[in-house]
C-alpha cells in the first residue's frame, strides 16, 4: 500500500487518463476491475453521455473509479451536478484554475486531484485543496502545458516542494517506465496513449492502427497559441505546419482548426482530416491488446525489474 492505492482505494497505483474519445465505460471498468483507476474522459461527452457512462461503469465494475473534468469545458455546472448526482467519488480536474471547483467537490466528499504541467501549478493545487496532483510532462499525448518541461526533469522538481501525493504522466507505458517515474519521486503514475491501443478504448481503429505503427518522432506538440497539443503527423498537422510557415495569426490558426476536428480524427476514423493526439511514447507501442493485459504486464515487469549494477 502506498498514498496512491491508499487515496482512491485501489491494488496498484497506475490511472488510466481520461482522454477525450478515447475512454468510455469499456476501458475504465476493464482498468478499474485490473486493480488500476480508470477514468472517464468527460471532455468529449454531453452531460446525460456522461451520465450514461457513469452508470454504465457502476453495473460493470464494483471497483472504484473516476471521472477526469477539463475545466474549460463549456457546460461544466451540469457536468458536477450529475458527478454529484451520481455519487461519484474521484474527479481529476484539468485545463484550468483548481481552485473554481475543489472546494465544491471536495464539501460533496469527491476526492480531487489536479493536472500540472509545472512547480508553479502543482504548488497551486495543493494551495487549492486538491488530494492529489498529476504532474504531466512535455512527452504527453493531448493537450499539455506550454513549458516544455519533460517528465524526466519535472517530477523530481515537484517532489521536492510538493507535501500531498505525486501522480507522473507523460511518456509512460511499461513497467520499467512505471518505476523510473517511482524512483524520481512520484507516488504513482497516470497512462493515457498506452491506453488507446486497447479494444476497450472508444476510438476508431483506424487511428489505434496508425499510433501502433508509429515510430519514434512521429509526433509533435503544436497549436500553441491556442491550446497546445501533441498531434500524430498526419495531413492536418502537414496543413498546420504550412500554415505556421506564413506566421499566421491566432484567428487563421482558429480557422484551420474548425470545429470538431479531434471528433473527426480520433473518433470517426478520419486519419487524413482530423486531430489525431497521442503522446511521443507511442513508438514503443507495437500491439492493440485488452487494458487488463496493459495493466497486468506494467505491474510485472514493475515488480520483476532489477536495478543495473555497475
Ligand atoms: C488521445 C488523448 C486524449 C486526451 N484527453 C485528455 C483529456 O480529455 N483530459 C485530460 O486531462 N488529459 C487528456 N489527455 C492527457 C492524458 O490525460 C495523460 O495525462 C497523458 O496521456 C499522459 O501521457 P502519455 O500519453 O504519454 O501516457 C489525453 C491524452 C491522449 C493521448
Amino acid at each position: 500500500m502506498n498514498r496512491i492505492t491508499a487515496l482512491f482505494d485501489i491494488k496498484y497505483p497506475l490511472i488510466q487518463a481520461g482522454m477525450v474519445w478515447n475512454s468510455g465505460w469499456k476501458l475504465a471498468s476493464a482498468v478499474s476491475n485490473a486493480g488500476g483507476l480508470g477514468l472517464l474522459g468527460a471532455g468529449s461527452m454531453y452531460p446525460e453521455v456522461l451520465r450514461e457512462h457513469i452508470q454504465k461503469c457502476k453495473k460493470t465494475t464494483d471497483k472504484p473509479f473516476g471521472v477526469n473534468v477539463p475545466l474549460l469545458y463549456p457546460d461544466i455546472d451540469k457536468l458536477m451536478q450529475i458527478i454529484i448526482d451520481e455519487c461519484v467519488q474521484i474527479v481529476f480536474t484539468s485545463a484550468g484554475n483548481p481552485k473554481t471547483w475543489t472546494s465544491y467537490l471536495k464539501d460533496h466528499g469527491v476526492k480531487v486531484v489536479h493536472v500540472v504541467s509545472s512547480v508553479k501549478f502543482a504548488l497551486k493545487a495543493q494551495e487549492a485543496g486538491v488530494d492529489a496532483v498529476v504532474a504531466e510532462g512535455f512527452e504527453a499525448g493531448g493537450h499539455n502545458g506550454r513549458e516544455e518541461t519533460t517528465t524526466f526533469t519535472l517530477i523530481p522538481m515537484v517532489k521536492e516542494k510538493l507535501d500531498i501525493p505525486l501522480i507522473a504522466a507523460g511518456g509512460i507505458a511499461t513497467g520499467k517506465g512505471m518505476l523510473a517515474a517511482m524512483i524520481l519521486g512520484a507516488d504513482g503514475v497516470q497512462i493515457g496513449s498506452r491506453f488507446v491501443a486497447t479494444p476497450e478504448a472508444s476510438s476508431h481503429v483506424a487511428y489505434k492502427n496508425l499510433v501502433v505503427e508509429a515510430e519514434e518522432g512521429a509526433t509533435e506538440l503544436t497549436l500553441k497559441e491556442l491550446a497546445p497539443v501533441r498531434l500524430l503527423k498526419n495531413k492536418f498537422y502537414e496543413e498546420v505546419k504550412a500554415l505556421y510557415q506564413t506566421t499566421p495569426s491566432k484567428e487563421e490558426l482558429v480557422n484551420l482548426l474548425g470545429r470538431g476536428r479531434a471528433k473527426k480524427g480520433m473518433f470517426e476514423g478520419d486519419t487524413e482530416e482530423g486531430e489525431l493526439e497521442i503522446g511521443q511514447i507511442a513508438g514503443i507501442i507495437k500491439e492493440i491488446k485488452p487494458a487488463a493485459d496493459i495493466v497486468e504486464e506494467i505491474i510485472t515487469e514493475y515488480k520483476n525489474s532489477v536495478l543495473p549494477k555497475f
